[in-house]
């Protein structure tokens, strides 16, 4: 990414400034390397360590400042519990604790990518440096002064210390890297206010990703009026900015094969419409893009690393605004397969973009299968809250894989049901069926009409609704959006569709 990175990865040798990070495992076991760097200190750390009951229990850190014997500024020990236990996701979470322990105004660090048995292997170091890169993510750009006392964040240069440096330095660009770029850049598209990021800014910064060698298209008004999307075209009338629909290829995969195919709610700002939201908490509504977000930062990661897949990624972006021209409760509107929809509600536009834009992916690219991801529904918040988005789909393999990946990268879903029974709520006396379905159940009525505009593909819907926005604070995430679902479908991708 433009942003100049400071990372780089060199042999073990004792640094000679800033903050010395090393791992150790429970009973006070550290790597040979470790050990040797650490000689000059004497018996500190064990020392140290009594002080403090610390045994290098996962979770535990010993933080020693200015330590005897060392040139650097600061000592810091983090317990990793036992090493032969941790998975993937645990080592891209110490990288994120690793770098929590950093302050804002060292100008330089070092992590010993080394556990009681040796050097970490060049897969296992790149996730460490994921999790260093995820956690410094800051979205700063509109901060013009600090307050005082308050630092300015934390850009020290950072060394990961390793057996070869070449082959993490190697396993970090061509796979993780292109990751931590995707999900940054998904993270400052929903953090943009909605005066910056508006359809046609959005589709322009997707433009981006054709020097990454993505093929991108972009839709707009009267194309779309051409091909008769007007559930997603009524959503936008009532802006002065222009509706977008951006379509990108990448084709890393053989040329027969059915791409993969993703699919994002692009709402730039969601005042509501003519149904317009209550004033509370309305700005947080700047993020309802953040399913295309995680499309566009999908396919940097997938393009960048040059995975074997062949994948579309599409994107509906509209703002819904109330206005002159803003559509109306009652409306009645065609979609592109021909469906008609009854308007009860304006604020409920989210699954009228997708509903053009699933049926345009469906016909126009065949696509293997359809993920959808959307800020779609408070409902699901309330359900699921925070910490698992809601999956809805017709494909018990593709859920079972999405659930696997979930916990593999810790972006998790849960599985919420779909059935006909459901659909009596969304019909309409006036039309094929309504865009609302009451309050019992909104998030699934809203999957209902989704999968109305699908057919027989195989097809997941995730509601990001809770995930995506205000996300909780962890090691790997300081920012107000996650860039939630990228790291989730590369690893889907990765796990299943690269042969
Ligand atoms: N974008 C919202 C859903 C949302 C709410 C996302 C909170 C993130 C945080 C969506 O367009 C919406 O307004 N949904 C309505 C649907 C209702 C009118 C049937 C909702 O959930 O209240
Ligand atoms: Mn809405
Ligand atoms: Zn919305």
């Amino acid at each position: 990414m433009a942003d100049a990175r400071k990372l780089a990865f060199a042999a073990f040798s004792a640094p000679t400034e800033g903050v010395l990070i090393v791992f150790c495992e429970e009973g006070l076991k550290l790597g040979p390397s470790t050990r040797k760097a650490l000689a000059a200190t004497g018996d500190l750390v064990e020392r140290a360590a009594a002080a403090d009951k610390f045994t290098g229990k996962a979770g535990s850190a010993l933080d020693i400042v200015a330590p005897a014997g060392l040139k650097v500024t600061r000592l810091v020990v983090i317990g990793v519990g036992k090493a032969s236990k941790l998975k993937t996701q645990d080592w891209v979470k110490l990288g994120g604790t690793a770098m929590g322990k950093v302050p804002s105004r060292a100008e330089a660090a070092t992590i010993f990518a080394e556990i009681a048995t040796g050097s970490l292997k060049p897969e296992q170091v790149a996730e460490v440096a994921l999790g260093t890169q995820l956690r410094s993510y800051v979205f700063d750009r509109y901060k013009t002064k600090r307050r005082e006392g308050e630092e300015a964040p934390a850009k020290p240069a950072i060394t990961i210390a390793v057996a070869n440096a070449a082959s993490a330095k190697r396993a970090w660009e061509q796979s993780r890297e292109p990751l931590a770029d995707g999900v940054s850049m998904a993270r400052d598209l929903i953090n943009e206010p909605a005066n910056v990021l508006y359809p046609e800014e959005f589709a322009k910064r997707a433009g981006a990703l054709k020097k990454v060698g993505v093929i991108v298209e972009v839709l707009d008004v009267p194309a779309m009026k051409k091909l008769g999307m007007n559930a997603l075209l009524g959503v936008g009338q009532g802006s002065r900015k222009d509706s977008r629909i951006v379509i990108m290829r990448w084709n890393g995969g053989k040329k027969k094969d059915a791409p993969v195919a993703f699919i994002g709610k692009g709402v730039t700002f969601d005042t509501g419409g003519i149904s317009i939201k209550p004033a509370a908490g309305m700005e947080d509504m700047k993020g309802d893009m953040a399913g295309a977000a995680c499309v566009v930062g999908l396919m940097h990661a997938l393009a960048a690393r040059k995975a074997k897949v062949n994948a579309v990624g599409a994107i509906g972006i509209v703002e819904n605004m109330p206005d002159g021209n803003a559509q109306r409760p009652g409306d009645i509107v065609k979609t592109m397969n021909g469906q008609t929809i009854e308007i009860i509600n304006t604020d409920a536009e989210g699954r009228l973009v997708l509903a053009d834009v699933l049926h345009y992916v469906n016909t126009r690219h065949t696509p293997k299968f359809m993920i959808d991801l959307a800020t779609l529904t408070g409902a699901i918040i309330v359900a699921l809250g925070q910490e698992y988005a809601g999956m809805f789909g017709n494909d018990d393999r593709l859920c079972d894989r999405l659930t696997k990946a979930g916990q593999e990268t810790m972006e998790r879903v849960w599985r919420m049901p779909l059935g006909p029974e459901y659909d009596k709520q969304i019909d309409s006396k006036f039309a094929d069926m309504k865009n609302t379905g009451g309050r019992y159940g909104g998030s699934i009525t809203a999957a209902q009409l989704l999968a109305r505009f699908v057919d027989k593909t195989p097809w997941v819907h995730l509601d990001i609704a809770g995930t995506a926005l205000g996300s909780p604070q962890s090691d790997i995430n300081k920012s107000w959006s996650s860039g939630w679902g990228v790291r989730l479908l590369n690893q889907l991708v990765e796990d299943h569709y690269e042969r």
